[in-house]
């Protein structure tokens, strides 16, 4: 199997350019962003505190969770044979998920996941810490980022077009927030891998970002 990690902080556009990037090879793409997302707005539906290490961490054990493809190719994760996609993109659900992802339970569970997904198909994946410790071996590595303004602005304006009222400067400080987060836990923290290929995408356009990956793959 062919995998390809895509890694980088909050808002670098990650999601998008590897959704196009698997689209053009026609491989799965894997966003294992959205299962910590799921994890923590489970925990919260089910009334556990998300600073509760402890009982998050049992509730993460208990959990059943499965990722499918709807008719568009868009990925539908089900926590307990529920689809809990609508609801894991409001902005509160972005720092619960930082925080739970913090906790060791919750990584090797996800992470567990997210190696038997590579591992059954070609994937491109998209997260924090893929080629540095879900697949220290992938075939091929990028790490992507842009200045934090800029990140908040694409943020900002994915948000609006969701219908969700939002502030900008809200958006920057939870950006920074979880950019500090995501990079200071103690374990798999945010950081490109060595072998990675580097990719400020502060002055690219998608399509650019896109093929810029898509020319370095060979298959
Ligand atoms: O990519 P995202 O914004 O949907 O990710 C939400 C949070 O999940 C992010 O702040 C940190 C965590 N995460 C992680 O720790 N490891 C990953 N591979 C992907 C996301």
């Amino acid at each position: 199997m062919i995998n390809i990690a895509i890694d980088g902080p909050a808002g670098a556009g990650k999601s998008t350019v590897a959704k196009a990037v698997a689209k053009k090879l026609n491989f799965i793409y894997l966003d294992t962003g959205a299962m910590y997302r799921a994890v923590a707005y489970s925990a919260i539906k089910n009334g556990i505190a998300i600073t509760d290490e402890q009982a998050i961490s049992e509730f993460v054990k208990t959990i059943t969770m499965d990722i499918a493809y709807d008719e568009n190719g868009e990925q539908q994760i089900f926590v307990f044979d529920e689809n809990v996609t609508p609801y894991i993109r409001q902005n509160e659900i972005s720092k619960a998920a930082s925080d739970v992802s913090a906790y060791p339970a919750v990584r090797y569970r996800m992470v567990e996941l997210q190696r038997i997904e590579a591992g059954k198909n070609n994937v491109v994946l998209d997260g924090r810490d893929i080629g540095t410790f879900v697949l220290p071996n992938a075939e091929y590595k990028f790490f992507m980022t842009a200045s934090p303004e800029v990140r908040a602005k694409r943020r900002y304006d994915e948000l609006l077009a969701r219908g969700q009222s939002v502030d900008y400067d809200k958006v920057l400080n939870d950006i920074i927030t979880r950019d500090y987060n995501d990079s200071h836990r103690a374990v798999a923290p945010l950081k490109q891998a060595e072998d990675a290929v580097y990719l400020d995408t502060s002055n690219m356009t998608v399509e650019e970002v896109t093929n810029f990956i898509i020319d370095r793959i060979k298959l």
